[in-house]
């Protein structure tokens, strides 16, 4: 398999596709070495966020040539952005996932590899608009991480809502209900309401897992909730630490939060996080 790496995944490997700006901000993209490429299998490796509808142009950029050379094209991208809006709850509302699978397909994508992905119910192969995909799991490293964090300390494994559920299983962990509650004709408000199961948090040391922080809000609600029922000691990890907004990661360390820790999903330079490195795709 041929690795093609983009400048935003040097840390996967050393890049082979030059992506440079011009003046008016376009890219330019130039793919080396491309003949040698005639039939092989090649994997791409790029990150689509941040400034996700640029990388992913450029992506496009690169698809459109690659695929004069070869059929079997594999995309890894570590977190993938449009996937969290992926059904339509009003009338004229885009499903952007879907959209985000079929333009990778028509582009020549064969697989596209990521982790955990926001429409996808676990890890695993998996099918969307007819592109495959694998999703694969920071989970089980998250986790590696609070057992390290606690050493022979007993802590309980908690995910904030449904969604990420599957991150705790494997740890006999639990699930906290997020209920929504709109406040206006646009907006919608989120809370956590009940534990799941009414475990006892009381004087328990806490790990809390989740798929992404974006603005923070669900850990933050969930991490007062647990606190509310007398936890201990609150760690969270969470795979993909989108952080949209103002000192997110600064808000939920001030908050409950002992240690903040994410992976290298997408890249963060932020000292007071444990940032751990995905292991190679
Ligand atoms: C939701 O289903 C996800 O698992 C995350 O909990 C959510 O995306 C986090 O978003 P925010 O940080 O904006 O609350």
């Amino acid at each position: 398999m041929r690795k093609l790496i983009t400048p935003y995944a040097a840390d996967f490997g050393k890049p082979n596709i030059v992506i440079k700006h011009f003046p008016d901000t376009e890219s330019y993209v130039q793919i080396l070495r491309i003949n040698s490429l005639k039939n092989e299998k090649v994997i791409i490796y790029h990150r689509l966020y941040p400034e996700p509808e640029k990388r992913l142009f450029e992506l496009l950029l690169i698809l459109s040539q690659v695929k004069k050379e070869t059929k079997k094209i594999e995309l890894f991208v570590p977190y993938l952005p449009y996937a969290r809006q992926d059904k339509s709850h009003r009338d004229g509302e885009v499903i952007s996932a879907d959209v985000l699978c079929k333009m990778l397909k028509s582009y020549g994508v064969k697989k596209l590899i990521t982790y955990d992905c926001h429409f996808l119910p676990r890890p695993g192969n998996f099918k969307r608009c007819e592109l495959p995909i694998e999703n694969k799991s920071a989970g089980k490293q998250l986790l590696a991480h609070a057992k390290k964090y606690f050493g022979k300390k007993e802590f309980l494994v908690i995910s904030p809502d449904q969604g990420s559920s599957y991150f705790v299983e494997n740890a006999q962990g639990y699930a906290l209900h997020k209920k929504r509650s709109r406040i206006n004709k646009h907006d919608i408000k989120t809370e956590v309401c009940m534990v799941e199961c009414g475990i006892c948090v009381k004087d328990k040391n806490i790990c809390m897992l989740d798929d992404i922080i974006a603005t923070g809000g669900t850990i933050i609600r969930a991490m007062e909730h647990l606190k509310e029922k007398g936890a201990k000691k609150i760690i969270v990890g969470a795979t993909h630490g989108v952080f949209c907004g103002e000192k997110i990661a600064e808000k939920i360390l001030k908050g409950h939060c002992d240690e903040l820790f994410i992976t290298n999903a997408i890249l963060n330079q932020n000292n007071s996080i444990k940032i751990l490195k995905l292991s190679e795709k």
